[in-house]
């Protein structure tokens, strides 16, 4: 197993610096280059026209790029919700035959995830597994399956598959709407160009970022926030989520709005936040982080070089200028490295965190 990490001296290292060849990977042949459109063969001559709603089930992180993927089909016009798996047997919307339920899993093995798509599937809904193992349960039991082609995933933490089944939600999400309109969404011209140089703009962020000394600057806080708005919300989610989860250090993403709905009175000098900035309503979050760093916290801003949340904050973790259906991915890929180097600091066994699996086959 050694011998697989390379020259990184851990697999999750090496599985974020894989992100420029895995999202290549994930794109490859799903946009078709005569008309733009997204191809998709997998689901062959299929067509979504009929979906009038989409649900989206999953877990943990997955769960995190499920609520991207439903927020952004949301702002392309067609009605979608995340749901955590694990709570769908409790409180399952209901489906007809026009639903479409979108199990998200990287195994295709987690219980949760797996009795959600079960259940779905006896009431009728049309399901769909995003995966990234071929012949897994989830990908065997769904009645279409579409596969991120990350590659194999060892460290506990998920990096690498985040961000491609982002993307791939990004493009279902696009090709729903499309079908469902009978042309593509507008913004579609403009995304294609965006998604095509992501492995670039994401290999730009790894050899420029400065999250190890971001890191190391802000050790021994008592506790981490992470915010955002709109698509920066589950970015903001998944950031403390694998803080939390590598270091063991207090961490909590919140939608930047939450802030002063409660989550404020936490805030002092000792809690750093990071704002995330994808272009959806970034005033507004500027403001709720200024408010925060009016209580002391100081304020990591994680957004492009000209913008005005850099000319405030006290650190910043620069992102290339991309659509902002995809600036998000950016900004995860620096705080996937946040925790990386915080952990490393603290000496932390990176890629098996403490009573943690890598995939949780019990409900
Ligand atoms: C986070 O880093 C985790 N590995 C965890 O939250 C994971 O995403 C969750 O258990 C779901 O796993 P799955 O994608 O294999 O279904």
């Amino acid at each position: 197993e050694e011998a697989g990490k390379g020259e990184y001296d851990h697999y999750m290292k090496k599985e974020i610096h894989e992100q420029p060849t895995s999202l290549a990977q994930a794109i490859e042949g799903r946009i078709d280059p005569e008309n733009g459109r997204i191809a998709l063969a997998d689901f062959g001559p299929g067509t979504f026209a009929d979906v009038s709603s989409v649900q989206f089930v999953a877990c943990g992180t997955s769960y995190h790029a499920a609520l991207y993927g439903s927020l952004s089909l949301n702002q392309a016009g067609v009605h979608s919700t995340a749901l955590l798996a694990n709570e769908y047997s409790v409180a399952a919307p209901p489906v007809d035959d026009e639903t479409l339920v979108v199990a998200v899993t990287q195994s295709g093995e987690t219980a949760d995830t797996l009795s959600a798509l079960r259940q779905a599937r006896a009431n009728g809904a049309y399901t769909v597994t995003v995966t990234n193992v071929v012949g897994s349960t989830a990908a065997r039991e769904a009645d279409d399956a579409l596969f991120i082609r990350a590659g194999p995933e060892i460290g506990v933490a998920a990096t690498k598959t985040f961000s491609s089944q982002a993307v791939m939600l990004t493009l279902l999400g696009q090709r729903i709407a499309a079908d469902r309109r009978g042309k593509p969404p507008a913004d579609l011209e403009s995304l294609l160009p965006d998604l095509a140089a992501m492995p670039d703009e994401i290999e730009r962020v790894l050899e420029s970022s400065d999250a190890a000394s971001i890191a190391d600057r802000y050790r021994g806080s008592r506790s981490y926030f992470f915010i955002g708005r709109g698509l920066g919300y589950p970015v903001a989610l998944e950031g403390a989520l694998k803080f939390k989860e590598i270091t063991y250090e207090h961490a909590e993403g919140f939608a930047s709005g939450e802030l002063k709905h409660g989550p404020l009175a936490l805030v002092t000098s000792e809690t750093p936040v990071f704002a995330v900035f994808t272009g959806d309503e970034d005033e507004k979050t500027l403001k709720n982080a200024e408010e925060a760093q009016t209580r002391g916290a100081p304020l990591i801003a994680v957004c492009p070089d000209d913008h005005p949340a850099v000319e405030i904050a006290d650190a910043h973790l620069e992102i290339p200028d991309t659509s902002a259906a995809l600036a998000g991915l950016l900004a995860n890929v620096q705080l996937q490295l946040v925790s990386y180097h915080a952990a490393n600091f603290l000496d932390r066994p990176i890629d098996k965190p403490r009573n943690l699996a890598k995939s949780v086959t019990v409900e």
